[in-house]
């Protein structure tokens, strides 16, 4: 049997960053960024996320790096190699791992359903449907039990193939064209959407700072959503970055790649929003809230816009490469843990996962139907909120402390191993006044804003 022994590399810089890009863009970007943006007063709920990205989510994304190139391991055992003897810095690993698989559970089942609407949009399905008919169709691509496995499954599979084609040939290449054709994709629906009538009143919404519902929300709350939101997109605190970082060599310094990184995610983030909102503000199309957006909304948008399936099959296109190149990123770490934890080859680990993600992912397929009496969050809610709460709200910031903590504690890895990585090579350094920052202000910040969401959630 083949043991992968040493660590594979990535054959390029522009590889890592698209490889990396590709983890962190995603469904977060694409409309959980543009909703929650417009509904927490545009322009402000803007501002306080891209304060977020650059002082919470550059400087976490510069510690998963950094640990994985020291240790050229995955989560699974990077704390293994790098902790001082004696200690139990590696039972993260077991958090860690727990948090890609819960990404991927619920994941893979909404990349299933944008797979599905890519076929549907582009076979012409979804033309001169009226807005109810519209609605039934997403009702039904949720509720139909053997479609919502087979959909999820087939993502799955295809992401594990993608794998199976190796690091360099499969991932990283694969994901290099889908990234190249995802900017592209998107600059051309940004030209059209704001070439349409009234789209400037799309685009006000969208960056224009919106006082009444800073009123309305509260200044705190729109924080906190902040917070959330830069987390998610970045895929930081669960480790996902953090294998990126065991596949290069150290002739960059990371501050610089996790600032191109998080600006080329905040690109896509900002485009998506420059397409949807102008497109339904030309159409007189409500803004609605979560899955319904991209799935009942658009779709009714696109019918109304000339040559529309050929835009909804671009958009929807754009949407698949989003989420997929997420989820072959994630199954990366996947992967590796198998390897690393008990020497699986890549193939063996392949296999046993992808049978036991398409097992995995079942609670959150089937909460839509045969599982939709089950509201874990009260009225309304289902399995997949739960999960994305348990990670999004929780893991998520819980794990980007502990990252904090190793890098900075004598008792961890400690600050000076953690800014010699980070500064290796060529590049934009960490200035080493840092520490003081990355020390003691930034997990009392998330620690903060932690307590905050629970407070706004339950009181
Ligand atoms: N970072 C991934 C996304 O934004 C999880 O969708």
């Amino acid at each position: 049997m083949q043991k992968q022994t040493k660590q594979e590399n990535l054959t390029s810089r522009l590889g890592f960053i698209l490889l990396s890009v590709g983890c962190a863009v995603g469904l977060g970007n694409v409309w959980r960024f543009p909703y929650i943006a417009g509904k927490n007063g545009g322009a402000i709920f803007v501002l306080f996320y891209l304060l977020f990205i650059i002082m919470i989510g550059v400087p976490i994304m510069i510690m998963e790096f950094s640990v994985g190139r020291s240790s050229r391991k995955s989560v699974a055992s990077a704390f293994n190699v790098l902790e001082p003897a004696g200690t139990k810095w590696h039972n993260f690993k077991y958090f860690a791992m727990f948090g890609n698989y819960l990404l991927m559970m619920f994941y893979t089942v909404v990349t299933g359903w944008i797979l599905k609407y890519l076929i549907l949009m582009a076979s012409g399905k979804l033309n001169n449907l009226h807005n109810d008919q519209i609605s039934n169709v997403f009702y039904s691509v949720q509720s139909n039990v053997v479609g919502s496995v087979f959909w999820t499954i087939l993502v799955i599979i295809i992401g594990f193939s993608i794998c199976f084609l190796g690091l360099q040939k499969g991932s990283e290449k694969i994901t290099k064209y889908m990234m190249s054709f995802l900017f592209l994709i998107i600059l051309i629906l940004i030209i059209k959407s704001i070439s349409l009538p009234n789209a400037d009143k799309g685009v006000a919404f969208f960056l224009m700072p919106n006082l009444e519902s800073i009123k309305e929300i509260g200044l705190i709350n729109i924080i906190s959503s902040a917070l959330s939101q830069a987390f998610f997109t970045l895929s930081v605190g669960i480790g996902s970055m953090e294998i990126f970082g065991s596949f290069i060599n150290k002739d960059r310094k990371l501050l610089g790649e996790s600032i191109s990184i998080a600006v080329l995610d905040t690109i896509v983030a900002v485009g998506a929003g420059l397409v949807i909102f102008p497109a339904c503000a030309a159409f007189g199309v409500d803004v609605n809230s979560g899955p319904g957006l991209i799935f009942i909304t658009l779709p009714h948008v696109f019918n109304f816009m000339a040559g529309g399936q050929l835009w909804g099959t671009l958009f929807f296109l754009f949407m698949f490469f989003a989420a997929l190149s997420t989820v072959i990123g994630v199954f990366e770490n996947i992967i590796a843990f198998g390897m690393d934890l008990f020497n699986w080859s890549r193939k063996k680990s392949i296999l046993i996962n992808i049978i036991s993600l398409s097992v995995l992912c079942l609670p959150c397929a089937l909460g839509f139907n045969v599982l939709s009496f089950i509201h874990p969050l009260g009225s309304n809610s289902n399995i997949m909120d739960l999960e994305d709460f348990i990670l999004s709200a929780n893991l998520m910031p819980i794990g980007s402390i502990f990252f904090i903590l190793f890098c900075t504690s004598r008792k961890g890895w400690g600050f000076d191993n953690f800014i010699e990585e980070a500064n290796c090579g060529k590049g934009l350094s960490l200035p080493k006044n840092i520490k003081s920052y990355l020390t003691f202000t930034l997990p009392i910040l998330i620690l903060l804003l932690f307590i905050q969401g629970y407070a706004q959630m339950f009181f």
